[in-house]
């Protein structure tokens, strides 16, 4: 099956530098399963040097994986309040567990909640051979305490 691209505003040619075509391996498939989501909390190198933390939430959805920035838009808190819960009862929806606002799976758009009409940052995601990767940022090699290690690899194209 081919790579499931989830950010695909420009062509992979297009993007403004070189740290843009690489995607880091933040884990594979299988490690989420279909209809969950899982938080991650990475390290991103600003563009002054300095690594920031770079807390992002994807959701897998069959073969399609979607991911956002771990941050309710309202009052800019982690929508995960017992660690990686990040789905409404039924399932359907992100939920930001401080004050339940509903974020529309595919498009990070709140539906219901005080911060309804803003929308969860997206974070571009590639999978490649299996693997759900980040693209667009540069994160910094490491893991952090209980995922497992960061890999980067070229973006050989396919697909992107
Ligand atoms: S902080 Fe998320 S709805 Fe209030």
């Amino acid at each position: 099956m081919e790579p499931t691209v989830i950010d695909n505003e420009a062509p992979q040619d297009a993007l403004p530098d070189e740290a843009a075509a690489v995607a880091y391996v933040i884990c594979s498939m299988s490690d989420i399963p279909s209809q969950r989501a899982r938080g991650f909390e990475l390290m991103q190198v600003a563009e002054d040097g300095s690594e920031q933390p770079f807390k992002i939430v994807v959701v897998r959805w069959g073969r399609q994986v979607f991911g956002y920035i771990n941050r309710c838009p309202h009052d800019q808190v982690q929508l995960d309040w017992e660690r990686n819960q990040f789905l409404d009862p039924n399932g359907i929806r992100l939920m930001c567990g401080k004050h339940g606002a509903l974020f529309e799976l595919g498009t990070g758009v709140c539906l219901e909640g005080p911060c309804k009409g803003k929308s969860l940052i997206p974070v571009a995601l590639t999978v490649l051979d299996n693997d759900i990767c980040v693209t667009g940022v540069t994160l910094a090699e490491e893991a952090d305490d209980d995922e497992e290690e960061i890999t980067s690899c070229s973006d050989e194209g396919g697909g992107v």
